[in-house]
């Protein structure tokens, strides 16, 4: 059998697609690697949503080309699927020879044929199209990295047009899949033995709100019928109720969609894990404006607050861009004060980057560099002071840990996430993984607890 070597780059979705690109592959008669130089074919999977990872991958393909040529003498082929494959296209060809294939975002499926086309002899495969009905959810099935934890795609897209964000060039319109299809695919993952898994999607809150997907769906089940058109909510009550998945957990939220409604159905299913990722984005009025978010700091505020009103205990996290063009002190210092009332259990931080075809590079970018890393680096100052207090709240807490993998740290721990997403080390005590296990915590750092197994 040839071998393929897939790395993958950016996030969830990305990360569940090169799971569908290496059951796909076997489909072409490759096996996964993990090891490049035994690959015939390296496969990069792109993520575009800043420059700097989009610049990344051209000087990926080089480093690896070369170190792969060291070491084996053959000059390897290259295979480039994700965002950049999406809105580059044929461009991408140019950047480096040794690629021969690109995969669309909605063309991983076809993945067999376009291998198909390389080995009848054509210099070059690509399939890059967009289309409204995709069939990319329907593989038949998913080579899944993990045997804990799996992804399952909900919805696919964004219809949201954010002015910063390259996404609904990349990913097209939204397509929610049918709810059969996602309870289906996830009572199997529980006959399997996973014990989480996460419901991903550029925005999951919109789910069924908009472009169901119309694919070939099986005309079974009371709940087939409606398809996509259950809402989020109730998505999430008939996945805890009926797949028998221990822990349920979904990202990404969005504010203006994010409704009462969702932790109402969460306060009442204990395997919906008390865990929201909310992005804000900014906590000034004027850049949400401009930022084309759909809502004020205020209606954010008044969303965390029904999540903090909720009868669970539940973990916060967001996103924040800093330096978005215009962005003055002012709006800056708002953030700030956005960032110290919500308390987040986690954040990530990015500095503006102008991306193609999105309405915000119609503003200049005018913040210099070294201000956005000044805003950064102070903003995250005040997050890692607000997160060692959120961390240091479970010390002494019993939490139920997932055992997911060997401690980065040490050989005799095991690490794991607790239900609302924080990292557990702790010595493993003969624990196996895909165990869920009681931890009590005895210590607390900014991004990571400490425990003993009780
Ligand atoms: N520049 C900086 N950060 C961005 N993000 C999306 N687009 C951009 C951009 N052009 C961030 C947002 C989003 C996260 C996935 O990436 O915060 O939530
Ligand atoms: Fe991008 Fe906005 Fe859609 Fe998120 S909601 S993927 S930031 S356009």
């Amino acid at each position: 059998m040839k071998k393929v070597y897939i790395e993958t780059h950016g996030c969830q979705m990305n990360a569940h697609d090169s799971e569908k690109a290496a059951f796909a592959m076997t489909g072409a008669g490759y096996e996964t690697t993990l090891v490049p130089a035994e690959a015939d074919l390296v496969l990069l999977n792109t993520c575009m949503v800043r420059d700097k990872p989009e610049q990344k991958v051209f000087r990926r393909i080089e480093n690896l080309k070369q170190e792969i040529k060291k070491e084996t003498g053959k000059f390897v082929t290259f295979g480039v699927m994700g965002c950049v494959a999406q809105a580059e296209a044929e461009r991408v060809f140019a950047r480096n020879p040794a690629v021969k294939l690109v995969v669309g975002t909605q063309s991983i499926g076809k993945i067999p044929a376009l291998i198909g086309q390389l080995e009848q002899g054509f210099p070059r495969a690509i399939d890059v199209q967009l289309t409204k009905d995709a069939d990319i959810y329907e593989l038949p099935s998913a080579a899944r990295q993990t045997a804990q934890m799996a992804y399952i795609s909900i919805i696919e897209g964004c219809n949201k047009f954010c002015s910063y964000c390259i996404v609904p060039y990349t990913r097209g319109r939204e397509r929610s899949r049918p709810a059969e299809r996602i309870l289906e695919e996830a009572k199997s993952l529980a006959q399997q033995g996973y014990q989480e898994i996460h419901l991903i999607g550029q925005n999951v809150n919109s789910y069924g709100a908009s472009g169901r997907y119309r694919g070939n769906t099986s005309n079974s089940t009371s709940v087939g019928q409606q398809g996509g058109e259950l809402t989020f909510a109730q998505l999430l009550a008939l996945l805890a109720e009926e797949s028998g998945i221990p822990r349920i957990k979904y990202m990404t939220s969005y504010p203006r969609d994010f409704d009462q409604e969702i932790i109402r159905v969460m306060d009442e299913h204990d395997s919906l894990c008390e865990w929201v990722h909310l992005p804000a984005q900014s906590g000034s009025d004027r850049v949400l404006k401009k930022m084309r978010r759909g809502y004020t700091s205020r209606e954010y505020l008044a969303k965390i607050d029904f999540i903090k009103q909720g009868k669970k205990d539940y973990a916060i996290t967001g996103d924040i861009i800093v330096g978005f063009p215009g962005e003055t002190e002012e709006d800056f210092l708002a953030t700030l004060r956005l960032v110290a009332e919500v308390e987040y259990d986690g954040l990530f931080i990015f500095q503006y980057s102008a991306r193609p075809k999105t309405a915000a590079l119609a503003y200049e970018d005018t913040i210099p560099e070294a201000v956005k890393t000044e805003r950064l680096m102070k903003l995250q100052e005040l997050q890692d002071r607000i997160q060692r207090r959120r961390f240091e709240r479970s010390t002494g807490r019993v939490v139920e840990v997932l055992v997911e993998g060997v401690s980065a740290r040490s050989t005799d721990d095991h690490m794991g996430h607790t239900k609302c997403h924080k990292t557990v080390n702790f010595p493993k005590n003969n624990s196996k993984l895909g165990e869920i296990v009681k931890v009590q915590v005895t210590r607390s750092g900014k991004n990571s607890l400490y425990g003993e197994i009780v």
